[in-house]
């Protein structure tokens, strides 16, 4: 165990098996932090952790005191329960656990939202009987909805305008978390050791740049980059462009893109935001503040793997906006994080993981 972990606690990470998890925790394990992993997997395989493990060069022995995983479902308290009650004060926990597929949402709500609700209650109340006053949670640029303002700040209007179940999950959990912080401070003192960090992502891609840990989406992608990497690979023949007549300079959808590595990163900036500064809730956009269209993007791809990305125009996807990237801004202030990493690069990573991993964590 490194000196900072012998200091202070594991960091819990919920749905750390997942694709930003897993890059999130090779970043948190380098600069010395043990983690303790929950996750049920219903989205994410266990090769991802022993992938990690090689990347940081774990022997057995060392995994098992800095990467220690539970197959637990957050909605099984009892389960959860017992996390915490067989780790030692977790100081501070990442909870990146939830269902995210936006088409899959809007037909079965229900599931979404007692997925993602529930399980972080039971999350937020464990914490709080077991010591853990630190959260930074993962949100999303789409609790903005279709935000008329370009670029994105913290302060622009949340809530209205979301098109989809998966969305207000977030939106939902947020407030929550802000009630449950509010809550905290209505003691005699008006103050608490609770701090709250909601971290707002705007479109996170790429992978490892050793190309061994990456995204692994099941089935048919939903989001345009893995889709891009599969007919890069040959593994589909061509891309669907959701329509190309946005308000946009070449008409199809602008997004603000950043490489998961630099994501991972501001976590590690949040974290020790929230163990410095005093307690509060804070809220952050996490994006590099470009906008780039889809045609940008397949171009940049094609560059990468070194041929052309074919791509049809058809129909709108119901739900879409045209243009969504961040004023990045309060990060770079408070957190002393920005996304250093290029389009280029993001676009050299997903290559070097989908070429070495044609069928994901199955190959
Ligand atoms: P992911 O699906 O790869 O990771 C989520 C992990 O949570 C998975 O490993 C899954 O198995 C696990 N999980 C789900 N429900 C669980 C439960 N009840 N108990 C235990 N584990 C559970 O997704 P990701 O892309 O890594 O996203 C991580 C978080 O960031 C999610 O909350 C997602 O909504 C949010 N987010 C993602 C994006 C994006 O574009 N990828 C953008 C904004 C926000
Ligand atoms: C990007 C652009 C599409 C696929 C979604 C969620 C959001 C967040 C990230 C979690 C858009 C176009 C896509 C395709 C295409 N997830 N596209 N053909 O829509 O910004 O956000 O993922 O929080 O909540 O809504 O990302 O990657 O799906 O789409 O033309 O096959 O690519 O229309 O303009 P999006 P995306």
């Amino acid at each position: 165990t490194t000196a900072k972990a012998a200091a202070i606690g594991p960091i819990l990470i919920t749905g750390g098996a997942g694709y930003i998890g897993s890059h999130t925790i090779v970043c948190l394990l380098e600069q010395g932090y043990n983690v303790v992993v929950v996750d049920n997997l219903i989205n994410s395989s266990l090769a991802a952790l022993d992938r990690v493990a090689e990347l940081v060069n774990l022997d057995d022995a060392a995994r098992k005191e800095r990467l220690v995983f539970h197959n637990v479902d957050i909605c099984d308290r009892n389960a959860l329960k017992k996390v915490f009650e067989t780790s030692p004060t977790f100081h501070a926990c990442i909870h990146f656990a939830g269902l995210k597929a936006v088409g899959e949402s809007t037909k079965i709500p229900l599931k979404y939202y007692h997925n993602n609700l529930t399980g972080t209650f039971f999350l937020l109340e464990l914490m709080d009987e077991f010591g853990c006053h630190s959260i930074v949670f993962s949100s999303s640029a789409t609790v903005y909805g279709a935000a008329d303002k370009m670029p994105i700040t913290e302060e622009t209007t949340v809530g209205t305008g979301i098109t989809n179940a998966y969305g207000r999950t977030k939106y939902m959990i947020e407030e929550i978390l802000r009630d449950f912080y509010n809550s905290k401070t209505l003691g005699e003192s008006g103050t608490t050791d609770w701090s709250v960090v909601i971290l707002r992502y705007f479109n996170p891609i790429g992978a490892h740049p050793s190309g061994k840990i990456g995204e692994d989406p099941d089935g048919i992608p939903n989001n345009l980059m893995p889709y891009v990497a599969q007919v890069a690979a040959g593994r589909r023949e061509f891309l669907t462009v959701f329509g190309d007549d946005y308000p946009t300079p070449d008409g199809t959808g602008v997004r603000d893109y950043l490489h998961v590595m630099d994501l991972a990163e501001g976590h590690i900036a949040a974290i020790e935001y929230a163990g410095k500064k005093e307690a509060g809730t804070y809220t952050f956009n996490l994006g590099t503040g470009n906008g780039c269209s889809v045609f940008d993007m397949t171009k940049a791809m094609g560059k990468a793997c070194g041929h052309e990305i074919k791509c049809k125009v058809g129909a709108r996807r119901p739900g879409d906006i045209a243009t969504c990237y961040a004023d990045a801004t309060l990060a770079k202030t408070k957190l002393g994080w920005e996304a250093k990493l290029t389009l280029d690069e993001m676009c050299r990573d997903l290559w070097s993981w989908q070429s070495q991993n044609p069928n994901g964590y199955a190959s």
